[in-house]
């Protein structure tokens, strides 16, 4: 058996779609608090006023902010060695550019930081997941502006000087290159290039914004990188992607380039940047074809290079293929696009799932920056069932899992530094991209439905039980 014995296993969450509380302890409004339910075949939408009758997932989400402590108590209970969490900026400055934060919100991390540490589970803090504050939104359109980045800054200098000697893993960003999709700009970014009410897949895309953006935030990174490694010489500061593996869809050489390029920007060019610490090379001829032109300054790139991350994290959900014929539709997927494949079966939501993508993703990347990596989401969402005999038997989700854990033990003897894997939701959240609490991670099933019903109560599935041999025996049971 090849898992590292300090192998961290555990799970992942963020707080927008798990906390709740959405107005309690002096928070602010973050942009996720602005997005309606949806589902598989409803949009969510954006509404900058909210509307009175309808129901925003994200308010009360799972209501973690309250049970926090049962939450941690099932994590230790399956033997986490690892907790990935995100704090909400907007728990800690509430309007994203106040002068002094906010110590409520700095307390209730601290509680569940302390909760963590009691049990011997390691934190993994994602410092910005998914969650802006709307207030920057409104103001100069978020990460389009530069000032975002000193907003950001001291919001990482509030939390790292707090919670140093008790957190040592940190992610800058979660799945910073989603925003080489449409689809990032508001979720992960907060842009938003009209403030009005619209189904979330109709935003108007301004791809300048987009990149614009996602170079201050490169800065931002690399500038908390630096501070992060100041402050404590403990610190470990990762950068986290989306990867999405892509195959040509057939051997025609046109295909393999449309494959090659696609996986340039979207899978490697953000990790090529926080890893490398330069712009490579293939981004330029993307940008002039796209005509994409951004303020980049000379001390941005010295910025860059001396910022790099410790260690490379990713979510993998799915593999996809890309073919240069404009007439195959595109499938459904997560937020990086693809045609579907043929030989792969997919979730309800129209993820394809492959294991031993997971394998090929493992190897390029460690043979790419040779950093250790961990995988820090992963996992199926699916539509659960509590059973007449009262349990949820979700044979299906340990399918997944057990697949995905084979092939990384495959990884490991290939030779790839995997240090930890923190599977997604690994309580039942909300879900990001469509809004719904009816497509499930967990191996805890929670009370709460989309029409707004449910006591929050929390019920083991099996596959608690069969994750929590899988921790005890080091990933030798499956
Ligand atoms: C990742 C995000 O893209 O995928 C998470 O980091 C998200 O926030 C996860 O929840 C799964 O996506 P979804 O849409 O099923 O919740």
């Amino acid at each position: 058996m090849s898992f590292r014995k300090d192998f961290y296993w555990g799970g992942a969450t963020c707080a927008n779609q798990l906390e709740g509380a959405w107005q309690e302890g002096g928070k602010g409004i973050a942009c996720p608090d602005l997005c309606t339910g949806g589902n598989v075949s409803v949009h969510k939408r954006i509404t900058p006023e909210l509307e009175k009758e309808t129901f925003y997932p994200s308010h009360d989400a799972v209501d973690h902010y309250h049970r926090y402590k049962e939450d941690i108590a099932l994590f230790a209970e399956m033997g986490f060695k690892m907790y990935r969490f995100s704090i909400a900026w907007t728990r800690i400055f509430p309007n994203g550019d106040d002068e002094k934060p906010n110590e409520e919100g700095l307390k209730f991390y601290e509680n569940i930081i302390d909760e963590c540490l009691k049990y011997n589970i390691e934190p993994l803090v994602t410092i910005s997941h998914y969650e802006v504050p709307f207030n920057l939104t409104k103001k100069w359109n978020s990460w389009v502006d530069r000032r975002t980045i000193d907003c950001y800054l001291n919001y990482c200098e509030a939390i790292f000087k707090r919670y140093k000697g008790k957190v040592k893993y940190w992610l800058t960003f979660n799945e910073i290159n989603s925003a080489t999709t449409k689809m990032g700009a508001f979720l992960n970014q907060g842009i938003l290039n009209e403030i009005k009410t619209m189904d979330f897949h109709d935003q108007v895309d301004i791809p300048n914004h987009r990149f614009q953006g996602l170079h201050h935030m490169f800065v931002a990174s690399a500038l908390a990188t630096k501070m992060a490694h100041e402050i404590s010489s403990d610190y470990q500061i990762g950068c986290m992607q989306i990867f999405i593996p892509y195959y040509s869809l057939t051997c025609n050489p046109e295909d393999e380039l449309a494959t090659l390029q696609e996986s340039q920007i979207t899978n490697w060019f953000c990790g090529d940047v926080q890893c490398r610490g330069k712009y490579p090379s293939y981004v330029w001829r993307y940008f002039k074809k796209n005509n994409i032109e951004i303020n980049i300054n000379d001390e941005d790139l010295e910025i860059l290079e001396n910022g790099t991350a410790d260690f490379y994290t990713f979510s993998y959900y799915m593999s996809s293929c890309q073919t240069a014929d404009p007439t195959i539709e595109s499938g459904k997927g997560n937020l990086l696009g693809g045609v579907p494949n043929p030989n792969l079966k997919a979730s309800d939501w129209g993820w394809q799932i492959d294991p031993i993508g997971l394998r090929i993703a493992l190897n390029e990347i460690y043979d790419r920056y040779q950093l250790p990596i961990y995988v820090v989401e992963n996992g199926l969402g699916a539509y659960d069932e509590i059973s007449e005999d009262g349990k949820i038997h979700d044979e299906y989700r340990i399918d997944y899992l057990r697949k995905h854990i084979e092939q990384m033990e495959e990884a490991t003897e290939d030779g790839v530094d995997l240090r930890g894997y923190t599977t997604w939701g690994c309580i039942d959240i909300v879900s990001a991209s469509t809004g719904e609490l009816a497509k499930r991670y967990g191996f805890i099933f929670v009370e709460r439905y989309d029409d707004g019903t449910g006591d929050f109560s929390r019920h083991r599935k099996d596959s608690f039980y069969w994750y929590k041999k899988v921790i005890e025996t080091n990933g030798v049971e499956l």
